[in-house]
């Protein structure tokens, strides 16, 4: 999906420090941290990000245009794994800097030659990128800007994410469908991705493009934030928004943000809303190729509140049933909470952490009883008893019947990690 650029008002009051790898694009530049803010930014502000990259981006490597050339063997389009508003994402692997020990995979973006715009997106990852660090984050391994005559360059190097997006796993069909429990999982890591830029850093992050396809999935399915072109710094002490310019997703952003240009860490706790019940229903934000009355998920979705009897018609088909319906009764519940139409009356997102873990213990507690009951009820089922019943059947008949119901316990028992009692039935046919 495509980002909007809908420039309501734009200032460039606020002094700009560069990193020194970065200081000839400063007349270009109207990076992350260029924040507008309500009244203007006080000298007694923390340091932002230009000044935290000058300390911290030197860890970012610099790649010249030819090392990412043969990276990606010319930019081949067999080895492009994605395209996006900014450009297109090539798979590629690079030597260690020293050049010695075994290549590594990375994912090598290379911005479109709409140079400004592209250039500004490039600028605010790149710093941005350089100052975060936190496991639900994907890794900026470094960059690429060559000004030549044929025009300007703008690349950037990740690590490489094996299983690709969010996106692709809710709406591809050509990948299996996500279970339920890594739903959930994937759900928490990106809540704490963000409420780490929310809170937990000198200065806060808006990161403003909170969307399925900016959620990376690792090996683990681990699910990384991606993408911070589009991050801005939060208001500095006494202000309650940053004004800029609205820029997004159609189908995420928030609507307060959308009219006003007041852009606050609510804005992203929304757009967290929308991924829960994309994550619910299986469905995107937006979807024009269904009929009317559907295309755009949060208004389908008003017909079937979380109480409702006809609330379980909304979640996605392609997870079979296997899923608990209180558990998603709860995380339609926390998504209407992020979706509230005044901010403030939304939830933090180290509320929104904290009520995840909350819903996925509350889950794997209702499985650990589900496994328990239905192994009393196979306890209750008794082969002997079924043995008697079928005497004519013969004997082959009864080692099928005694084998279906060992294997039905044993189902359970592994479910529930109760290996021992399955070990010690086998032992008792088997005397
Ligand atoms: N580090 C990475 N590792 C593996 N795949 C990646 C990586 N970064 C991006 N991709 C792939 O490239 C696709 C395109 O990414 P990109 O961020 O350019 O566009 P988008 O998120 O789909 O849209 P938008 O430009 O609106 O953000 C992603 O959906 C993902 O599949
Ligand atoms: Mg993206």
């Amino acid at each position: 999906m495509k980002c909007f650029y809908y420039f309501k008002e734009k200032s460039r009051n606020r002094r700009q420090r560069s990193a020194p790898e970065l200081k000839e694009q400063e007349n270009l530049q109207c990076s992350g941290a260029e924040r507008v803010a309500k009244s203007s930014c006080s000298s007694a502000s923390p340091r932002g990000i230009p000044e935290l990259y000058e300390e911290k981006g030197h860890n970012l490597r610099v790649f010249s245009f030819t090392e990412l050339k043969r990276a990606t063997n010319d930019f081949s389009r067999v080895l492009k794994i994605g395209e996006g508003g900014f450009g297109s994402v090539f798979k590629g692997s690079i030597k260690p800097v020293d050049g010695n020990g075994d290549s590594v995979l990375v994912a090598i973006k290379r911005l479109n030659k709409d140079a400004l715009q592209g250039h500004k997106q490039w600028l605010t990852e790149v710093q941005f990128l350089g100052v975060v660090e936190h496991p639900n984050l994907v890794k900026l391994i470094g960059y690429c800007a060559l000004d030549g005559e044929r025009g300007i360059q703008r690349l950037l190097v990740y690590e490489y994410m094996p299983n690709r997006s969010l996106e692709f796993h809710l709406f591809n069909k050509a990948y299996d469908p996500l279970p339920w429990k890594t739903r959930l999982e994937i759900a928490l890591g990106a809540a704490q991705g963000l409420s780490y830029l929310h809170q937990e850093l000198e200065v806060q992050v808006i990161y403003r493009d909170f969307k399925s396809s900016n959620v990376l999935l690792d090996e683990n399915f681990k699910p990384k934030l991606s993408d911070f072109g589009l991050a801005r710094e939060g208001p500095v002490a006494g202000d309650t928004h940053v004004s800029t310019a609205v820029m997004g997703t159609y189908g995420y952003a928030a609507p307060d943000y959308i009219e006003t240009g007041h852009l606050t860490a609510k804005s992203d706790v929304w757009s967290f809303g929308v991924v829960l019940y994309e994550i619910l229903t299986g469905r995107r934000s937006m979807e024009r190729n269904r009929p009317k009355s559907e295309q755009k998920l949060l208004e389908w979705l008003k017909q079937y509140p979380p109480d409702s009897k006809k609330f379980d018609m909304i979640i996605d088909q392609r997870l079979e049933g296997q899923y608990s319906i209180h558990g998603t009764r709860k995380i339609a519940k926390l998504a209407d909470h992020c979706l509230r139409r005044s901010a403030k009356d939304r939830p933090t997102m180290s509320q929104v952490v904290e009520r995840l873990k909350q819903i996925i213990e509350d889950s794997d507690e209702e499985e650990q009883h589900a496994a328990e009951k239905s192994i009393e009820v196979s306890e209750n089922d008794d082969p002997v008893e079924d043995e008697e019943k079928s005497n004519e059947s013969g004997s082959s008949e009864l080692w099928r019947k005694r084998m279906e119901h060992l294997a039905k316990l044993g189902e359970h028992v592994e479910s529930a990690s109760r290996r021992r009692f399955m070990i010690l039935q086998r032992a008792n046919v088997s005397s």
